[in-house]
This record gives structure tokens, C-alpha cells and sequence, in this order.
């Protein structure tokens, strides 16, 4: 079992400006949790906030993984602990194929669980694993080799983010708008990937603006996200809503929102 808590939460930008205004949400193992608002109402930042950006600081609150405060940990502890973030805008590592920063990770990993002790996976286990997750999220073969997404189409990314997740079984999962960019069959293979880890080991937290990706990701719990905070939280009857009335009934008078 895993839980994520996040109590209070507050993020601020390096000047001082702050964009998460107090949330609170716990996300366990077997649910799939599902954050909808507006653009650059803080969903990215949240998302960041969680995974350690050296850009976002915690002003207030605390974030808790099975109850132990990692607020003040680096993002390569968070992921150690299991925390995992595939990017709403994944970058390029020119130089590193997707082969090698997926067995460093992994054997980051690895070492980790080991008490330090370098541990690190048999080449041939490894091969065989990536085949198999790539096979089954249809990520073309080639992929492994290139660099880690130089070049790569919107939806190559998306799909490589999913296959890093696949692959490093992260206990909690934040996916930041991997929906977007995907064509209708890549959203398929991205949201049936997300169903078939979220279980006893795994929870997820889908950040999205659409309704879309969660017609095949059903949410257990759907959260509406608008300037910092949750304002409202339902199950997955509210994402119909939204889409149906957008955000409008949920932004408090004075408040911007371009969605
Ligand atoms: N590093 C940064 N520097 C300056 N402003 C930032 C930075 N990060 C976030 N912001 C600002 O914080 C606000 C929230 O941005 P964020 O990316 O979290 O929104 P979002 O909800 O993810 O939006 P979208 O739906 O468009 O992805 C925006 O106004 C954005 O411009
Ligand atoms: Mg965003």
C-alpha cells in the first residue's frame, strides 16, 4: 500500500508569487484520482511541487508519502520513495538513449532499495522487460535507441513518459496532461497502461482539462482545480459536468480563468 498526502499545500514561484494556495488530497494506492481546471490555474506547479522542482517552493503545508514528510527531499529521493511525474512538456536529453536513462533510473532505484549498495539489473532481465512494455504500449522499437525525446513527435513522448512509468513502477503516479497531443489509439494504449498498474501497488493522479482520457480511465474521485485550490470534488459524474458546463460555475467572482 501508498499514500500520497498532501496537506495544506502551499507553492510559491522563485519571486515570491504564489500559485498553489493551500490544497489538500490523499491518493492511495488502487485509486485513480482525476485533477480538472483551467489553464494556469496551478495544475503543473502542484505537479511539480510534488516531484521537488527546485523552481516551486513550499511556502506552507506538507507533502507526505506513507505518512513521511518528503517536502524537503530532492526529486531524485521522491522517486526512490516511489514518487513518479510524467511531464505535461517532457524535455530532451540529447546524448542519453532511452535505453540508458531508463537502466540508470531503474538502477537508481534499485541501489536505493538496496541500502546504497550499488544492485545493479541484469542486462538480459532488463531487455526483456523494456521489449514487453514497449510491445504492449505499442512505442516503437526504434525509440529505445534514440535520445531520450530529441526529435520525438508530441505523441512519441507521451507514450515514452508511460513507458518510464511502466517500467519504474512508481507507487504514486502524477501524469500531467499526458492525455494531450495523443491520437485516439495512443490514448487508448496511455489510458489502458495507466488501469493496468493502478492496483494494490499503485496509485494515480491524472491531471487533465479534458473529459476524454477519462472515458477510459474512469476516476474513483475528480477533483476541480481553479486558482490554487480545489473547489469542488466528486466522483466521475463531475467531469461529465465540466465538460458539459466548463469552468465557469466553479471560478469565484474576480477571479481569471481562460478556459
Ligand atoms: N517557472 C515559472 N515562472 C514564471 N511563472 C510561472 C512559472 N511556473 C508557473 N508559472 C505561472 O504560474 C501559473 C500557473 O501555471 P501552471 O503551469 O501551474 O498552470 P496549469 O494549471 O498547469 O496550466 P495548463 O492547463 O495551461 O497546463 C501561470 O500563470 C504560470 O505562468
Ligand atoms: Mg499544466
Amino acid at each position: 500500500m501508498a499514500q500520497l498526502e498532501i496537506k495544506n499545500l502551499h507553492v510559491a514561484l522563485e519571486d515570491g508569487t504564489e500559485i498553489v494556495k493551500g490544497v489538500d488530497l490523499v491518493v492511495a494506492s488502487n485509486e485513480k484520482h482525476a485533477i480538472m481546471g483551467p489553464n494556469g490555474s496551478g495544475k503543473s506547479t502542484l505537479a511539480y511541487a510534488l516531484m521537488g522542482h527546485p523552481a516551486y517552493e513550499i511556502t506552507e503545508g506538507q507533502i507526505l508519502l506513507d505518512g513521511q514528510d518528503v517536502s524537503e527531499l530532492g526529486a531524485d529521493e521522491r522517486a526512490q520513495r516511489g514518487l513518479f511525474l510524467a511531464f505535461q512538456y517532457p524535455h530532451a536529453i540529447p546524448g542519453v538513449t532511452v535505453t540508458s536513462f531508463l537502466r540508470t533510473a531503474i538502477n537508481a532505484q534499485r541501489k536505493a532499495a538496496n541500502g546504497g549498495e550499488e544492485n545493479p539489473v541484469p542486462i538480459p532481465e532488463f531487455r526483456t522487460e523494456l521489449l514487453a512494455a514497449m510491445e504492449e504500449l505499442k512505442v516503437p522499437r526504434e525509440l529505445a535507441s534514440r535520445y531520450l525525446n530529441d526529435g520525438f513527435s508530441g505523441g512519441e513522448k507521451k507514450r515514452v513518459e508511460i513507458l518510464q512509468m511502466a517500467m519504474l513502477k512508481p507507487r504514486i503516479a502524477v501524469l500531467d496532461e499526458t492525455d494531450s497531443g495523443l491520437d485516439i489509439d495512443a490514448l487508448k494504449i496511455v489510458a489502458n497502461g495507466v488501469n493496468a498498474l493502478v492496483g494494490p501497488e499503485m496509485g494515480a493522479l491524472v491531471i487533465t482539462h479534458y473529459q476524454r482520457i477519462l472515458n477510459y480511465v474512469t476516476p474513483d474521485f475528480v477533483h476541480v482545480f481553479v486558482d490554487g485550490r480545489i473547489v469542488a470534488e466528486g466522483g466521475p459524474e463531475l467531469a461529465h459536468k465540466l465538460e458539459a458546463k466548463g469552468y465557469e460555475a466553479f471560478i469565484p467572482a474576480g477571479v481569471g480563468g481562460d478556459a
